[in-house]
């Protein structure tokens, strides 16, 4: 990051912070749809992340900038915080104080200064980058003593109460466990993880990341339905959740459902059984068989879960058609980025193919990377 984030600070704020923090962004192998589920999730760390420099304050107050932002200072007492107190992107720091007021966690004030690299909108969960950072900061300005699940959850808890979205445990999960060199293999049941040792450029693998740039409106609402959806049916089967229908039960369930819930369930319960596919793989040291089974995600996002689009569609048959072992959308739908699993030596060729695709179809250029898996939330300084 080219940005010092201390000096934002300063220059915000006068005077040098406590210390410096940071918390990444996250891909997601496979496993989508599935947290809300109590399944299974494989994500791993971006190198891009959100860095907060933090002092306490020792008056109630919480003084917030973002060199993301306009150059404002957003300024609140933490007495009087409430959800929907605080709007727009500070809603996501101040859903933490909020949070962990709630939990009964001694916080007091502190000014915060944001300098992120996560791309927003991108599916790639710059909230929870944003939310992680700051819960580590806090929890290590007032040694409160959080283990890094128990701080993913507090994020998770400000983004579904305070800011308000209705989101599983997957992302926060990711920003704050994942340990660099590794994909984190989550129950989301019972929280509890492994993490998977993931080396891809040792055997000429490489990790494409394309952000189409399109964020379609439909998401928003979308989002919930799916999640209550899936919630309906898991109450008709008479089960927890959907985590507890056995992909040999499938065909058993979907005959006791209404015909719009059965696509939902056929998605989540073979969406599960993939990620514990592609672990055994990755277990078994043969990730070249990844691809077909990221594939059959996207194929089972796009029929049967329904939320993938044209420009994810079509950045996923390109990669393909141009030499990629297999490639899915990630995160939420309805727009945000895909995930090609590719051989190092192809990744120009598929860059190009999915950027003349882009092109021709008269779609905006993509945002394309390769991912290298990187460290959970950290205090840099
Ligand atoms: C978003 C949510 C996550 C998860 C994914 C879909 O990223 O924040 O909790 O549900 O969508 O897998």
């Amino acid at each position: 990051m080219t940005t010092d984030t201390a000096a934002v600070f300063a220059s915000a704020f006068g005077d040098s912070p406590d210390g410096v923090w940071a918390a990444p962004g996250r891909i997601n192998l496979i496993g989508e749809h599935t947290d809300y589920n109590e399944g299974f999730v494989l994500p791993a760390a971006l190198p891009h992340a959100t860095r907060v420099a933090a002092r306490r304050r020792s008056d109630g107050l919480v003084r917030l900038v973002s060199a993301q932002g306009d150059g404002g200072v957003v300024e609140f007492a933490l007495d009087g915080l409430a959800p929907g107190s605080v709007p727009g992107w500070a809603a996501y720091p101040a859903g933490v104080f909020w949070a962990l007021a709630e939990a009964g966690h001694p916080v007091g004030g502190a000014d915060l200064a944001f300098v992120s690299d996560v791309p927003t909108g991108a599916g790639l969960s710059s909230s929870a980058a944003l939310e992680c950072a700051t819960v580590l900061a806090l929890d290590e300005l007032y040694g409160l003593g959080l283990d890094a699940p128990g701080r993913a959850l507090l994020a998770q808890r400000a983004e579904n109460a305070y800011v308000g979205v209705p989101c599983g445990a997957l992302d926060q999960m990711a920003s704050s466990c994942c340990v660099a060199g590794h994909a984190y293999f989550l129950d989301t049941r019972t929280l509890t993880g492994r993490q998977v040792p993931l080396d891809l450029p040792a055997v000429g693998l490489s990790l494409l990341v394309i952000d189409t740039r399109v964020k379609h409106d439909l998401g928003d609402g979308a989002y919930a339905g799916l999640r209550a959806g899936c919630e309906r049916a898991a109450d008709l089967l008479g089960v927890r959740a959907l985590r507890d229908v056995g992909a040999g039960e499938l065909a058993a369930a979907e005959e006791r459902l209404p015909a719009e819930l059965r696509p939902l369930v056929r998605h989540v319960v073979t969406e599960d059984r993939r990620v514990l596919d592609v672990v055994a793989l990755l277990d078994a040291g043969d990730p070249r068989a990844l691809g077909p089974v990221l594939t059959a995600g996207h194929a089972s996002l796009r029929d049967d879960y329904r939320v993938s689009c044209p420009e994810t569609d079509l950045a996923v048959a390109t990669a393909n058609a141009a030499g990629a072992l297999g490639a899915r959308m990630m995160g939420g739908g309805f727009g945000g980025s895909v995930l090609a699993l590719v051989e190092t030596g192809r990744l120009a060729e598929v860059e190009q193919a999915v950027r003349a695709a882009f092109a021709a179809a008269g779609y905006g250029a993509p945002h394309v990377f390769s991912a290298v898996p990187s460290q959970g939330a950290h205090r840099v300084r």
